[in-house]
Parts: structure tokens; C-alpha cells; sequence
């Protein structure tokens, strides 16, 4: 760290219990935020959370404890947490403190500003809507991303949220003009590494900031490395004027980061076990990702899920700071469909026509209500089966299936575990595509040449290239299987549901006209 000690305010350690410890000072008390340095070789870091008396602070350790001792000698830096800001940081991997952690030469002409700064104040805040395309089909139609907004990707334990991230990071960071910094908080250090390694490779690295606090670190650490890298993004967006692109994985690590901080200095705890200062928390991070007139922070967030309940105080607070709130679902995700977006569940607030025009909007609409009445009938068929419906609902069950499987993409991230090559798709190619499947055009192709392509056009060429065997007219066949399935993944995929095989699609094996459930 580069605040070297005024040798005057000297403290010393009262008492130790695992992260707290308690200071006492003769002369002068710290204030709220300073950094004392303590252990043998003034490697142990503590942030003051709170005066207990005329003498006393307690704080927080932002490093392991091991070997502190009551008695030992504490030195007052005089100032806040800081973070290296400048030019320099630039394509380097840092830590909490500053400390940069890619083993290259040691940082020079970098300037040290404090990581607890107050939000843009309403006046020089930017009120423009403009979209930013991802490249990926179902988030540009269904949840367009506002340039300079927020977005979340909610999700419960393995369903993508890293996945489709990492893979809006390739996407974008190629033609994003401005700076990328990425926040690792309390997830895994292997994910880091490789990510850093992806980035090297993809030569996007010259204008990436990579900030990590991760999963092994003290709740401290993870707690201020989010403030960390947003100083460092505040410092390109008001001294370089450029635009920001702050990805976080995962800001629900934050929060229970700032959990185990408030447990540890005693706070009575709230609902469900989080902390009563969580609110206050949250938007005191997330309101400093905010636009001015001379740049824009637009922040792309995973936000893990608690035991997959979006009612968990957690996932709640952080829906109300987004413009874009993208949940991942489990139900897709098994089966097959990536990215395991629920399109009814999502929302952005740029899906308007005043901001993506008449027909994206009049699309993105009538896509929405395809599917919620697919989602509606799907009782009754499992119950009745296909034959009972009407044939204007059986149309909306083909278009909405149609729909799902075109909404599906290969990623370039996953091109080594689905042996499918990734797909960019242009917001123009992807409304084409689901106007097209409204229209009926591909009732007779077989769902599965909609899966996982990119364009619609795609669909044209892969159902020329399923073999012979398997019929065209996906109705007629009895038995649907995942053999015509180049990819393993596909395997996953329900099968169509059969009009005469009955409810379920595991039902698939009995005769037309068998048996159906009631
Ligand atoms: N788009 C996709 N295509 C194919 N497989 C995917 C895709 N997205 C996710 N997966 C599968 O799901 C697994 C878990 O994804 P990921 O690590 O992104 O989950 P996560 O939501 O970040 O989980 P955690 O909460 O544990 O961090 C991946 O390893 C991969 O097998
Ligand atoms: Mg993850």
C-alpha cells in the first residue's frame, strides 16, 4: 500500500477475536475508515468501523489475524483504504489494497485516492436512454441493456450466471471503445485466473482493469473490493472522460461480505440473518454507477440467487437498483435451453417503443405473449394432451416452442464443452428471425434446426444437413429422440411434444392414439 505511517498516532491492540480487533489510543482516536497497520511486519490491515470510547476503536482485519497479539503496536496511516488510479493501472490485476497481483513490474505514476466517495450528485447526472447490443439474441430482443444502466443476471448455484458474463465480456470488450474493469467478489480464484488468461488471449487486456477480492479472502477485503474498482472506474469516467464497462461477479457476495462484517462487530441481525444496514449498503455501491455528462459506468452484475428464491431479501434489494434485470432459470437450464434466460421473468426498462421503436416493441410483445400462453397451456397438455387443444392454441405451442429453441445461441466461451462454434447476432438478424417464426414460416422444419444456430437462415441449411432417417415433419414422427443431435448438450433438449403420443414428452415410445393420461 503506498499511505506511508505518521509516526505520531500510535496505538495498541486490546483485544483480538478472529476479524475484530480492538485498539486502544492514547492520544488521538482514529477516525471512522482509517487504515491502521499492525502484526510483525505491519502486515496485518485493519479498518476502523466504529469509536467504542474516548480511547478505544474497534475495526475490522482486511488481512488473515494469524500471530496478532494483544499488546502489539498499531500504526495510525492517517487516511481511508486507497486505491492506485491512472493510465498505469491499465491491463493490470490488482487486489484490495492496490497491491498488484499479475507478478509484472511494480506500478509507477499511479495517484492513490480514497475508496469511500460519495455518489454524482443529481445535477451532473446524464439522463440519455440509448441501447447496447450484447450480440446475444434473447437478451437484444427480450431485455435490450441500457448504455451506462445497470443490469443483473440473477441466478440460483450453476445455472450460467458466470457463463454469460464472461461471454458478454467477449462480446462487447472487442467494440467497446472505452475501459473494462471486472470485480471479482467472493467468487472462485480459478475463475479469475482464467479470465485474466481469456482476456490476455483476446488481446483486450491493453484496456482492462481486473480487481479481485475472492472467496479465500477476510469478509473485510471481500466487503471493500467492490469500492476498490469503482474508484478506479470514477477515475476514467471524471478525469479521461471515457466510457466505463464495470462487470462484477458476484454482487451478492458483497452483500454477504458486508453480513459477516456487521455479525462480527455484533449488529443484531435482520431478516432472514442479513445485516439491518444492507439497504444502505447496497445503494451506497450501486448509486456511485451513475452517468454524468462527461462519461458513463455501465455495470453488468451476476447476483447469485439464494436457494433460488427471488423473494431472498438479498436478491430483492439488488432488483431495485437495475434497468435491466435478466433471471436465469433452472427449468431451462436442464433442459438444455442456453442461455437459460426465463424471457417472462426478465425485464428492462429500455423495452419501450419510445426507446427500441415500434417494432421492436410490437415483436418483443407478441414473443412474450407467444410464450406466456405456451407456458399457460402447458398444464393441459400435460394433463389432456396435445390433440385436445384447440388448433389456434396448437399453433401458439408450435410457435412458442419454435421461439424458445431460436432463442437459444452457442457462446464462444463454451465452444470446448458444446464443440458448437459461438455466435454474434445482430439485433436486425434476430428480430428478422422471430418475426419470421410468428409468421409461421417454420411450422414444418423440426424444432431441433432451430437449436442453437445463430440467424434464421441457419435453420434453413442445418435442416438440409439432418439426415435422411429422421422425417422432416416433426409431427409424424413417433419416436423423437436426441440422436439426430450433433451435440451431446442437445440430448438434454425435452423432446416436441407428440399430438397423438399422449401427454409427457417422456410418453414419446407409445403408439399414436395410446393410452393418455387424465
Ligand atoms: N450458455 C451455456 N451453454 C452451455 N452450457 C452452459 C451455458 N451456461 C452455463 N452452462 C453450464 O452450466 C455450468 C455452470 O455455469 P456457471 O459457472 O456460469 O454458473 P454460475 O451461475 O456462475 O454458478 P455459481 O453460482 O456457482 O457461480 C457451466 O459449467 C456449463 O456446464
Ligand atoms: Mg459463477
Amino acid at each position: 500500500m503506498e499511505n506511508k505511517t505518521s509516526l505520531s498516532n500510535l496505538g495498541v491492540v486490546v483485544s483480538v477475536r478472529g476479524s475484530v480487533v480492538d485498539i486502544r489510543f492514547d492520544e488521538h482516536l482514529p477516525p471512522i475508515y482509517s487504515v491502521l497497520l499492525t502484526g510483525l511486519e505491519k502486515q496485518i490491515v485493519i479498518e476502523v468501523l466504529a469509536q467504542q470510547d474516548a480511547r478505544h476503536v474497534r475495526g475490522i482485519a482486511l488481512t488473515p489475524t494469524q500471530g496478532l497479539a494483544r499488546g502489539m503496536a498499531v500504526e495510525d496511516t492517517g487516511g481511508p483504504l486507497k486505491a492506485p488510479v491512472g493510465k498505469a493501472v491499465l491491463s493490470r490485476m490488482f487486489d484490495v489494497f492496490g497491491n498488484t497481483i499479475d507478478r509484472e513490474a511494480a506500478l509507477s505514476d499511479v495517484e492513490w485516492r480514497s475508496v469511500h466517495r460519495a455518489p454524482p450528485s443529481l445535477a451532473r447526472r446524464s439522463t440519455k436512454s440509448e441501447v447496447f447490443e450484447t450480440g446475444i439474441k434473447v437478451i437484444d430482443v427480450l431485455v435490450p441493456l441500457e448504455r451506462g444502466g445497470k443490469a443483473g443476471l440473477f441466478g440460483g448455484a450453476g445455472v450460467g450466471k458466470t457463463v454469460l458474463l464472461t461471454e458478454m465480456i467477449h462480446n462487447m470488450i472487442g467494440h467497446h471503445k472505452g475501459v473494462s474493469i471486472f470485480c471479482g467478489i467472493g467468487e472462485r480464484c480459478r475463475e479469475g485466473e482464467e479470465l485474466y488468461d481469456a482476456m490476455k488471449e483476446a488481446a483486450v487486456l491493453p484496456n482492462m482493469v481486473m480487481v479481485f477480492g475472492q472467496m479465500n479472502e477476510p469478509p473485510g477485503a471481500r466487503f471493500r473490493v467492490g469500492h476498490a474498482a469503482l474508484t478506479m472506474a470514477e477515475y476514467f469516467r471524471d478525469d479521461e472522460h471515457r466510457d466505463v464497462l464495470l462487470l462484477v461477479d458476484n454482487i451478492f457476495r458483497f452483500i454477504q461480505a458486508g453480513m459477516e462484517v456487521s455479525g462480527l462487530m455484533g449488529q443484531m441481525p435482520s431478516r432472514l440473518g442479513y445485516q439491518p444496514t444492507m439497504g444502505t449498503e447496497l445503494s451506497g455501491l450501486e448509486e456511485r454507477i451513475a452517468n454524468t455528462d462527461t462519461g458513463a459506468i455501465t455495470s453488468i452484475q451476476a447476483v447469485y440467487v439464494p436457494a433460488d428464491d427471488f423473494t431472498d431479501p438479498a436478491a430483492v434489494h439488488t432488483f431495485s437498483h437495475l434497468s435491466a434485470s435478466i433471471v436465469l432459470s433452472r427449468k431451462r437450464a436442464s433442459e438444455g435451453l442456453f442461455p437459460a434466460i426465463d424471457p417472462l421473468q426478465s425485464s428492462s426498462k429500455m423495452a419501450t417503443p419510445g426507446i427500441v421503436g415500434e417494432r421492436h416493441y410490437g415483436l418483443a410483445q407478441e414473443i412474450r405473449r407467444t410464450l406466456a400462453q405456451y407456458t399457460e397451456l402447458k398444464d393441459i397438455i400435460a394433463m389432456l394432451g396435445l390433440e385436445q387443444l384447440s388448433p389456434e392454441d396448437r399453433n401458439v405451442v408450435v410457435r412458442a416452442r419454435r421461439l424458445e429453441r431460436f432463442l437459444t445461441q452457442p457462446f464462444f466461451t463454451t465452444e470446448q464443452f458444446t464443440g458448437l462454434k459461438g455466435k454474434l447476432v445482430s439485433l436486425k438478424d434476430a428480430l428478422d428471425g422471430c418475426e419470421r417464426i410468428l409468421g409461421d414460416e417454420f411450422k414444418d422444419y423440426p424444432e431441433s434446426a432451430l437449436y442453437m444456430i445463430g440467424t434464421i437462415d441457419e435453420a434453413k441449411a442445418k435442416e438440409k444437413s439432418i439426415p435422411p432417417a429422421v422425417p422432416a415433419k416433426p409431427e409424424s414422427a413417433a419416436a423423437k429422440s436426441g440422436l439426430k443431435d450433433a451435440a451431446g448438450l442437445r440430448a438434454k433438449v425435452a423432446p416436441e411434444p407428440q399430438p397423438n403420443a399422449g401427454a409427457k414428452p417422456p410418453l414419446k415410445l407409445e403408439h399414436a392414439g395410446g393410452s393418455h393420461e387424465s
